[in-house]
């Protein structure tokens, strides 16, 4: 392939960014040990931020956007990855300080690119992406620290969302009873179809302003941050776990050591961009195998192509969406 389509995010000065369509060479992209033919990437919050230039996502500029993609191997130094394996990609700065999925190739180190594992096609892959790692990535650590179906409910919140919408989906096929906080009224039936168990207003889980109030929750989710993480803390059981992961509502976490030293709550942080490649590969592992979204096709609403991509991250920052998208590089993407 000589030359390829692709979205670059430039420097426009005075602090701002344009994203624009343009045709490009593997020998712009940043240097790296494999190079992948792009067939599928997704759009996330933070993808929609650096498209729009609504939020400061890019250390590099010009940058490909996409922190997600999947493909095949064009060309690889890397022993372990050979021309025509199908690998995926998520993280690991790319679509951030690396060139990243909304373009037809992707140049990358190999320390990133993980093999397509048995059990999922380069399509759920994407379906998946970096939402449902997360999510995954979530339920790994609460699990490692004694989370288990008989401590009470686990709470969701962003219920809708990619990472709310997987996360759902993998604690209730683990058989834990999930209680699905969303702000749209006419989600309802669409999350318990996912598995929730119970489905709620912001106000049903708000809490009073006392350091402990009652212990309604065996453990959370948090998409949110701010009021919605604060709450959490004084409403989680004893030795119960909050997956802190998101800031769609607030960066700021008011509460007190009360809940960490009186109940045993222990809150993790959840940080998906750097994490280490072993626990990367066994994340996926699960995400192919029994973890695997029974649903998978009602998290995705819609899939588009590259040019489609700046008006959709319009929409999604707007708040308009439902759900996650797609993105299809090439009209013959394999799965
Ligand atoms: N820590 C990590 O490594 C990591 C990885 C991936 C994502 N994230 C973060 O996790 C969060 C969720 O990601 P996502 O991909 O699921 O995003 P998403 O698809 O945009 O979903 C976020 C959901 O949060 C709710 N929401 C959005 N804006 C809100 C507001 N202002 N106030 C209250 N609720 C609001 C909405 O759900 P309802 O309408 O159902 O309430 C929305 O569907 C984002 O903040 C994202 O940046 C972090």
């Amino acid at each position: 392939m000589s030359s390829f389509r692709a979205l670059r995010v430039h420097d426009a000065g005075d602090k701002k960014t344009r994203c624009e369509a343009e045709d490009l060479t593997t020998d712009q992209l940043n240097e790296g040990d494999v190079v992948i033919d792009v067939h599928w990437s997704s759009v996330n919050y933070k993808d929609a931020l650096a498209v729009s230039g609504k939020g400061r996502i890019m250390r590099r500029l010009p940058c490909v956007p996409g922190i997600d993609l999947s493909g095949v191997v064009a060309e690889s130094d890397d022993p372990t990855l050979r021309p025509g394996q199908k690998v995926l990609v998520t993280g690991c700065n790319i679509g951030e300080a690396l060139d990243g999925g909304y373009a037809q190739r992707a140049r990358l180190p190999a320390e990133a690119v993980i093999p397509l594992p048995d059990g999922l096609d380069l399509r759920e892959a994407m379906m998946l992406g970096t939402a449902g790692f997360t999510a995954a990535l979530a339920v790994v650590r609460m699990q490692d620290n004694r989370q288990a179906p008989d401590l009470g409910p686990v709470l969701v919140n962003g219920a809708t969302g990619g990472v709310g919408s997987v996360a759902i989906q993998i604690l209730s096929g683990l058989g834990y009873e999930v209680a699905a906080v969303t702000g749209k009224a006419d989600a309802a039936e669409r999350l318990r179809a996912l598995g929730a168990t119970e489905v709620l207003g912001p106000e049903a889980v708000r809490t009073g302003g006392k350091p402990l109030e009652s212990a309604r929750w065996g453990g959370a989710v948090d998409n949110l941050g701010g009021d919605a993480l604060a709450d959490m803390t004084r409403s989680v059981r004893p030795f119960g776990n909050i997956a802190s992961i998101g800031l769609a509502a607030g960066v700021e976490l008011k509460t007190t050591v009360m809940p960490f030293i009186l109940r045993g709550v222990s809150l993790l942080g959840i940080h998906s961009v750097e994490t280490p490649r072993p626990l990367r590969e066994q994340v996926w592992q699960h995400l192919a195998g029994e973890w695997k979204p029974r649903a998978l096709g009602d998290i995705v609403t819609r899939t588009i192509g590259l040019d489609e991509v700046p008006a959709y991250c319009d929409e999604l920052v707007a708040g308009t969406i439902t759900g996650r998208a797609l993105v299809k590089l090439r009209d013959d993407a394999a799965l």
